[in-house]
């Protein structure tokens, strides 16, 4: 298995390019089963996610062509062949099961395997199953897998969820398009990869309004047709690389950033110390001399702070003057970068769902290892402030989600390398 060398060094200057949305991508693509007629995406990231969910949608007889070096994937649902997403695929990525909702509404029948994906929580689907079931659907859990079927076909209705779950909302608007009359979906997750879908499924001829409020009304119709989309960009690799030169000290400029992604994270990153503004071409961060301040961080759903930069958040924090104190609401067990930035010198307290980070002057370079996706560039982050020399293994949880990652940092002065397994 591949390792990640980095060696700490001084300020970053330069520019990072921000890749599409490897989020919005994941529904997105789903979405190309909801009609016969080609669905085209531009600004597709190139991840081993994408791979994933391009062999699910192929094995399910889906053509799926990357052209332009994996940024545009040409998909056509024209003939499909199975409606089972076998589990030897949705084992790899969560997001597998977002092709629930779309194979239900337009043949009536779907079989999902129970996904798996990263290990930061127990991530049941018990919200898509619950909004599935409001719709007309009959579930049950047969063998591991969701047989769903709708025999007449699925049907609007008003239904509320539990929690604003993003894949519980993709995969019930995503059905409810293809549904008869209309459905209205309270409580449903705001986040800009649903505005993003909703953007899509308008361009297929979907009747929907609401997307980014927590109410979304979907008027069913009885065909979508072809489009062509532009995935919006990532918000989650936006902020990471908004923390390099937070960390590192530097100015650099994240390319094709935007202030409305990422709110409230910079909001954080202002109150610790960091200059952000936004400039004709994205987001431009800076941090001149001295330690950042602690600032505390809770994670919520959007337009709060970002589960998926909470490891991020938390490399910053091991050297930030003072303690802060981080609460994870989102997911469970997601503090297992904890004990590596340990080894590396950090002083974190983990109890339950609070970290307690009380920053030191400087880290250690030391072996560390990649628990998760955004686990593993927290690592690599705080291995590029810290003295000396870090290793990351285990980053093939780095390709699911982080384009040319070596290259981005080196293009901005960071000293990193890829140990290639011999
Ligand atoms: C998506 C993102 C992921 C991000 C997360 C929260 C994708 C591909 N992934 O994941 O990167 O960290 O949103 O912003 O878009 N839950 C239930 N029952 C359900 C569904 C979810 O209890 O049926 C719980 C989960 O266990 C978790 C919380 O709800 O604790 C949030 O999950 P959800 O919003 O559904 O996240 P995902 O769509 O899986």
């Amino acid at each position: 298995m591949d390792s990640i060398l980095v060696t700490g060094n001084g300020p970053l200057n330069g520019q990072i390019p921000i890749a599409g949305a490897k989020n919005a991508c994941l529904t997105l693509m789903p979405a190309t089963l909801l009609s016969e007629e080609p669905l085209t995406l531009t600004n597709a990231p190139r991840l081993s996610d994408i791979k994933t969910m391009t062999a699910l949608l192929q094995s399910l007889g889906a053509e799926v062509s990357s052209l332009q070096d994996g940024q545009v994937l040409a998909m056509s649902s024209h003939d499909l062949t199975s409606q089972t997403a076998d589990y030897e695929i949705v084992r790899k990525m969560r997001a597998s099961n977002l092709v629930l909702g779309p194979l239900l509404a337009r043949f009536g029948k779907a079989v999902v395997s129970l996904p798996g994906g990263c290990a930061i929580g127990a991530r049941p689907m018990d919200l898509h199953i619950e909004g599935l079931e409001a719709l007309g659907a009959e579930i049950e859990l047969k063998d591991g897998y969701l047989h769903a079927k709708a025999p007449g076909g699925l049907k609007g209705a008003v239904h509320e969820m539990r929690f604003a779950s993003v894949g519980a909302t993709e995969n019930i608007v995503m059905a409810a398009t293809l549904a008869k009359g209309t459905t209205v979906l309270k409580n449903a997750a705001r986040e800009p990869e649903i505005v993003d879908l909703v953007e899509c499924l308008r361009k297929m001829g979907a009747q929907i309004s609401g997307e980014g409020t927590s109410t979304i009304e979907i008027q069913g119709v009885d065909r979508l047709h072809g489009a062509t989309h532009q995935v919006v960009t990532d918000r989650i690799e936006l902020g990471t690389y908004m923390l390099a030169p937070a960390m590192c000290g530097g100015e650099v400029e994240l390319l094709g950033g935007r202030m409305s992604l990422v709110e409230s994270f910079a909001a954080k990153l202002d109150a610790a110390g960091v200059h952000v503004e936004e400039t004709l071409n994205g987001l431009k961060v800076a941090r001149k001399n001295g330690r950042v301040n602690a600032v505390d961080v809770v994670t919520e759903p959007f337009p709060g702070f970002p589960t998926d930069l909470q490891a991020q958040m938390m490399a910053l924090m091991c050297t930030a003057e003072g303690t802060s104190v981080l609460e994870e609401r989102i997911f469970e067990n997601r503090f297992m970068h904890a004990p590596e930035l340990v080894r590396m010198g950090a002083n974190i307290e983990v109890h339950g769902g609070t970290a307690t980070v009380t920053g030191v002057e400087r880290l250690k370079g030391a072996p560390v290892m990649a628990t998760d996706l955004r686990a593993s560039v927290s690592l690599i982050l705080a291995g590029m402030a810290a003295e000396g020399e870090t290793t990351v293994s285990r980053v093939y949880h780095l390709d699911r989600g982080y384009e040319h990652v070596v290259r981005k940092l080196e293009g901005v002065g960071a000293k990193i390398e890829r140990i290639k397994d011999q």
